[in-house]
């Protein structure tokens, strides 16, 4: 989490010689990733001018543009872990002497041993955070030389980190990261260093990924990778594929919803090429021994790990082959039993979850082969893993996963099939005649928009929801819930229906609103006797159902209709309905959706 920009730059380019413009606007492409304090810092002729502030970017903005201008400058947007959003807590941190100058997105594990050290060698700390630590132990080892007073602190430091340091005596940005992400973008005169590729994109388009362990600094103009041993590293320049309109919100309130009615774009760009003509799935994860594995891992966090729950039912059922699903933050912790016979699957939008990139660390390190199913290009996971699919889902800024989510599911279902026809099990015809359909059923889906937000608006002031569906709609229902409590900080809770009957059916009152996916597959007459029991109690349901199915107008007359798809693709249908009526809901309180409280958008922490 948080968000950290640095730039050097000879001309930047239509900001006079001024930095602050193009930190700002760093800053605010990054904000999703925590916006409960900003921090800016610039370097000019041997002096640091910064300012902090309490809040978001664009409370920064004014205070960073009246700043001593500069073309060298840090900046920070936080999502707090160790003391509370205030602007004393805000980064850049400092040493005793306001001479050096840190940011950090991650956490540093043994500051409180650190601390104490320090405190007692007379190091006065003003701040709550583990990074101030950093910033005092460079302190400590200046001697002359930034990038060696940082390599020697960080020699010391246990956890994780991306940093960006300056010292006001040297025209240098020092730059490190061990387990937070840090991409380079690479100019013309211009280096610019950001968490995220997007706040690089409107500068330049190559980039160089870091590795864990390494560190870049820039000079005037250049810039010198190396890594903690102080090796020089040749790495080579890549080149981002995302263009930087693709990260606008082109007319919609919201990213959040732009990012809902991109969906059919987005999972015909996640099918693109992977189906041939003689309908044989190609995925190029050749890297994979798949004759070796008898058993699936898959493990994942929040909204990506329900994606890996409809991989279950669906590898399961289709390919024959046994799926255990963890999250990540359970599976590094349980010593898994994990063998070769083992594959390993991550799925991530941001490739940079911390749990996530443990858990396969783990399971790599105990002999799993690996495969990502990952959205952005060039994140950690992507570059650890065996062999991966991207999602090309395009960049997701909205905090709450939306179009990344159908798009894994559209990659499950395509790691399926792939896996089925290795083992030689014919699939019929029509499954991919219908998946080729896909992209239009969820335009059929989005074309609802109005009706669901008449429903949204009747129960926008509810208190409590539960999300309720059966097979393939259990995911679907516990995705749904999730997406409402994100976005509108109402009570909500899924369940498979079945499971009702055996407690949470006490809690049903008129008060308590049901939403069933009630859409046809195996298990339909059952859920619909699921829906009978809670109407008896007196509850009130929300149900979305196939096309023109009346069966449910006499227990609800709130029915969102989609259309009728087969049982396997039915989640990514169901999933569109209720992310936007956990939209509408959210908008209709006011609630600011793309930034939600306590949020952010990559948990690059524990
Ligand atoms: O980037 P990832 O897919 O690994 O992120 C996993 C979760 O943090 C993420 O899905 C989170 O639950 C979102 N807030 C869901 O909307």
């Amino acid at each position: 989490m948080c968000g950290i920009i640095a730039y050097f730059g000879n001309t930047p380019r239509g900001t006079g010689k001024n930095v602050a413009p193009i930190l700002i606007d760093g800053l605010k492409k990054l904000e999703y990733r925590g916006y409960d304090s900003a921090g800016i810092c610039l370097l000019n002729n041997g002096e640091l001018y910064s300012a902090k502030v309490k809040g978001r970017v664009s409370e920064l903005e004014k205070l960073a543009l009246d700043l001593k201008q500069s073309n060298i400058g840090i900046a920070h947007t936080r999502w707090a872990t160790h003391g509370e959003p205030n602007e004393i807590n805000a980064h850049p941190h400092f040493d005793c002497k306001n001479e050096i100058a840190v940011v950090h997105n991650g956490i540093i594990e043994n500051y409180t041993t650190l601390k104490e050290i320090l405190e007692k060698e007379g190091h006065k700390f003003v701040s709550k955070t583990d990074t101030e630590v950093l910033s005092h132990l460079i302190e400590k080892f200046y001697n002359g030389n930034l990038e060696e007073a940082v390599m020697k602190t960080l020699e010391l430091v246990v956890g994780t980190f991306g940093i960006a340091v300056l010292h006001k005596n040297e025209n240098k940005i020092v730059v490190a990261r061990r387990g937070s992400p840090i991409i380079l973008g690479v100019g013309e005169n211009e280096n610019i260093i950001a968490s995220d590729a997007v706040a690089v994109l409107p500068y330049t388009k190559k980039v160089v990924y870091l590795n864990d362990n390494e560190m870049v600094i820039l000079t005037d103009g250049k810039y010198e990778i190396r890594n903690f041993d102080g090796q020089v590293l040749e790495k080579e320049i890549d080149e981002i594929k995302w263009t930087a309109s693709q990260i606008e919100k082109k007319g919609y309130e919201h990213f959040m919803l732009k990012e809902i009615f991109e969906q059919p774009e987005a999972i015909e760009n996640t099918l693109r090429g992977r189906i041939d003509e003689d309908l044989n799935v190609r995925l190029s994860i050749d890297k994979i021994d798949f004759n070796l594995v008898e058993r699936i891992l898959i493990v994942a966090c929040g909204t990506a790990w329900h994606s890996g729950l409809v991989a279950k039912y669906l590898i399961e059922k289709i390919a024959k082959i046994p799926v255990e699903v963890d999250y990540g933050s359970e599976f590094r912790y349980r010593d898994p039993i994990v063998s070769k016979k083992d594959l390993l699957v991550v799925i991530s939008q941001s490739g940079e979850t911390a749990d996530s990139l443990a858990a396969l660390r783990e399971a790599k390190n105990k002999g799993a082969q690996t495969l990502g199913i990952i959205n952005v290009v060039g994140s950690t996971v992507s570059r650890e893993v065996d062999a991966g699919i991207y999602l090309h889902a395009g960049p997701e800024i909205g905090v709450a996963s939306t179009k990344a989510f159908t798009c894994m599911l559209t990659a499950v279902t395509l790691l399926s099939l792939f896996l089925a026809q290795h083992k030689k099990i014919i699939i019929e015809k029509e499954f991919f005649n219908d998946i080729k359909l896909l992209p239009g059923k969820v335009d059929e889906v989005l074309k609802q928009s109005e009706k669901i937000l008449e429903i949204a608006e009747k129960f926008k002031d509810t208190k409590n929801f539960f999300f309720l569906g059966r097979g393939l709609s259990f995911p679907i229902a516990l995705e749904g819930a999730l997406k409402v409590k994100e976005t509108s900080y109402i009570h909500a809770e899924g369940y498979p229906a079945g499971e009702m009957k055996h407690g949470h059916i006490a809690l049903i009152d008129d008060e308590l609103i049901s939403v069933f996916i009630a859409t046809k597959d195996h298990t339909y007459t059952k859920i619909l006797s699921n829906m009978e029991e809670v109407h008896a109690r007196g509850g009130k349901v929300i149900a979305v159902v196939n096309g023109d199915d009346n069966a449910v107008l006499n227990l609800t007359k709130d029915i969102i209709r989609v259309p009728e798809c087969r049982e396997e693709l039915m989640p990514i249908i169901n999933t569109v309905a209720l992310q936007l009526l956990a939209y509408y809901i959210a908008n209709f309180k006011g609630i600011d959706v793309d930034k939600p409280k306590n949020l952010a958008k990559s948990v690059t922490v524990e």
